[in-house]
């Protein structure tokens, strides 16, 4: 009895010290996030992909791992700067019948699509195939290198009155790199939010059996162009990509908190009444904000800005502290520590809007007016001058700054409102479980229309968004991951649900062409333009379930980092603590808890 109670005592006198740590951590980030905003000092630009010496060459993403840490190399690696220099690179691959495979200038996907299959491939980057080719400012179309940024293509358009009406947030993404994922923004009205329902036509660099390469024109009466328009670069390169757009316009933006309470009964009718709006989920805080926006009249005065905070220039002693804050979090499993450090940052970051500016000064009040182009998207930490690390993009990998893995997933509406109420229902089981999230921004919902496009959306979705840590070490479990492993279970299994093709883990991938109404045309399509297969790779051919190898890697501790499902303990981590076990509401599912 004694000695119970002495242990008990104990518990608490270091749960007590964990608060005050997770206090100070918490005043402490609280100021430096009102330093972070650092305009004017000098920024390192983002690290590039590919790096290449006397012995050939590596080639990696923006975050500088993929989901099984492993890395890729090739023989060589080519920065063509015009189609024809892109055709003769495609010929000269097709002619050592060398695997090829097409990387961006900054490479923002997760999983292994920039690999050339095997040792000895090709790197086609489009880093310099970045130019605007055209605009028609009567059939207001936009022709662009697959190269082009999309914060040059936003630019080039408001240059002629015009905007691209939906892009996904982050303006650091080129548009053929937008396009092989499936990228998108948010909204159900008219073509929706995926960037690929604005192609009206395209240039494609296709090898020809011979040793030789051939440009293919595709437009809208191509059904083939469904096929390209999400594509995983498996049809060749994409040379040149045209967009319709629209005149340019103004939107309206308000943020509003609410509790979550109704979130399930509220979320389509959002959806189906707000064209640019997106809702953002604390569960932890049991809170929901909802982003109401949509287009005013040219005439309504404001001179609003995009400057999201996650995008721009950050203090990377900032962020080396916010690391070490919540990796201290996690090795002292201090949850509500978490929650606690959430509700600040989240806090703080809406009482400025978020990023989001009257006007260039500052933040004042919702609603945020003005044009579609500086709204749409931010990106400011691509801007820099010289390769000082004071300040970084907060995931670059050459720092100690953020890192973490990302859960994304396309839920059809019908489904949605279930998917939620299973998630409280879990957060419920564990109440400080799910803050991780929050730190990273929440649960980001946007809404995605059904699509044409044999790899883009079945139906009507809701696309969620989960972003949460990852430990520098592979076999180190993460606090409550039982959590989110069941969410992602959930999500893809019970709900049915497609992974963005950009992001995730890899058991996201799992049968996943099963799922697409269309997946038998598209392989049809990537036979028709690659016969050879000289685009595959060993991760796609695996997505696609063409592979040896599926996408699912089992060796010990494969469930820590979503290579596996665990099937035994040894997937976990039980010599920490973490055994393998159902999920509490999806029973089906199996995930890694901790039982301490
Ligand atoms: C490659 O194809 C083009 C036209 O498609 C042709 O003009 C050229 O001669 C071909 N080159 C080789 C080496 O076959
Ligand atoms: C599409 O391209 C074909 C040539 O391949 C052309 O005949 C047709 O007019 C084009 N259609 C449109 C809608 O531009
Ligand atoms: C904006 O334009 C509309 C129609 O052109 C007009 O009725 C309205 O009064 C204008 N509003 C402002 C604030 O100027
Ligand atoms: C960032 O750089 C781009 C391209 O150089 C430029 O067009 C843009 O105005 C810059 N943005 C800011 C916020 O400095």
């Amino acid at each position: 009895m004694r000695n119970f109670s002495l242990t008990s005592n104990f518990v608490e006198i270091s749960k007590e010290r964990k608060h005050i740590i997770s206090g100070a951590m918490n005043f402490l980030l609280l100021f430096l996030l009102l330093l972070i905003n650092s305009n004017g000092v000098s920024c390192s630009p983002p690290v590039l992909p590919v790096k290449c010496d006397t012995s050939g060459c590596a080639v990696s993403n923006a975050y500088g791992i993929f989901p099984d840490r492993s890395t890729c190399r090739a023989a060589a690696a080519v920065f063509p700067s015009s189609e024809e220099e892109l055709v003769a690179a495609v010929a000269a691959g097709s002619r050592n019948k060398q695997k090829m495979r097409v990387v961006t200038r900054w490479s923002h996907s997760i999983p292994k699509l920039v690999c050339p299959g095997g040792e000895e491939g090709l790197i086609i980057s489009t880093q310099e195939l970045k130019r605007v080719v055209s605009v028609d400012e009567e059939s207001m179309r936009m022709s662009v290198e697959s190269g082009a940024a999309l914060r040059d293509i936003i630019s080039a358009a408001a240059d002629y009155n015009l905007a691209l009406p939906q892009t996904p947030y982050w303006t650091g993404l080129t548009i053929g790199g937008i396009l092989c994922t499936g990228a998108h923004g948010s909204s159900l009205f008219g073509k929706g939010s995926a960037v690929h329902e604005y192609v009206v036509g395209m240039r494609l660099v296709a090898p020809l059996s011979g040793g030789n390469a051939s440009v293919v024109t595709l437009n809208s009466s191509h059904a083939d162009l469904d096929a390209a328009k999400v594509s995983l670069g498996l049809l060749g390169v994409i040379s040149q990509v045209t967009l319709q757009l629209q005149p340019m316009f103004k939107r309206s933006i308000t943020n509003v908190k609410k509790d979550e309470t109704d979130l399930e009964q509220s979320i389509v009718e959002f959806a189906r009444t707000h064209e640019f709006g997106d809702v953002t989920w604390y569960p932890g805080q049991r809170k929901v904000v909802y982003r109401i926006d949509g287009r005013v009249p040219v005439n309504q005065s404001g001179d609003g800005v995009n400057d999201f905070i996650g995008f721009r220039q950050t203090l990377t002693a900032g962020l080396a502290i916010t690391r070490s804050a919540e990796e201290l979090q996690e090795s002292t499993k201090d949850a509500k520590g978490k929650c606690m450090t959430a509700r600040i940052q989240v806090g703080a970051l809406q009482s400025i809007g978020s990023g989001f500016k009257n006007n260039d000064l500052g933040f004042y009040t919702y609603p945020i007016v003005g044009y579609h182009n500086k709204l749409q998207a931010a990106g400011s930490c691509l801007n820099s001058t010289q390769d000082l690390l004071l300040t970084a993009c907060p995931w670059d990998p050459r720092i100690k700054g953020e890192f973490f893995h990302q859960t994304t997933m396309k839920i059809s509406m019908t489904k949605i409102s279930d998917f939620i109420t299973d998630i409280k229902k879990l957060r419920d089981l564990n109440p400080s479980g799910l803050c991780g999230v929050e730190l990273y921004n929440g649960i980001l919902m946007r809404f995605v229309k059904a699509s044409s496009a044999y790899l883009g959306a079945n139906e009507d979705s809701v696309d969620l968004d989960f972003t949460y840590y990852r430990s520098k070490d592979p076999l180190v479990p993460r606090l409550d991951e039982d959590m989110l492993e069941e969410i992602e279970q959930m999500g893809l299994f019970k709900y049915g649900g497609t992974p963005h093709w950009g992001k995730n883990r890899n058991i996201a991938f799992q049968g996943v062409l099963n799922k697409y109404k269309k997946g038998g045309d598209f392989l049809k399509a990537m036979k028709k333009y690659d016969p050879e297969g000289l685009f595959s790779n060993e991760w796609t051919d695996g997505v696609l379930g063409i592979g040896k190898e599926g996408v699912v890697i089992d060796k010990d501790g494969c469930a820590l980092e979503g290579l596996c499902l665990c099937a035994e303990d040894r997937h976990c981590a039980p010599h920490k603590g973490y055994f393998c076990w159902a999920g509490r509401v999806y029973t089906d599912a199996r995930v890694c808890r901790y039982e301490g």
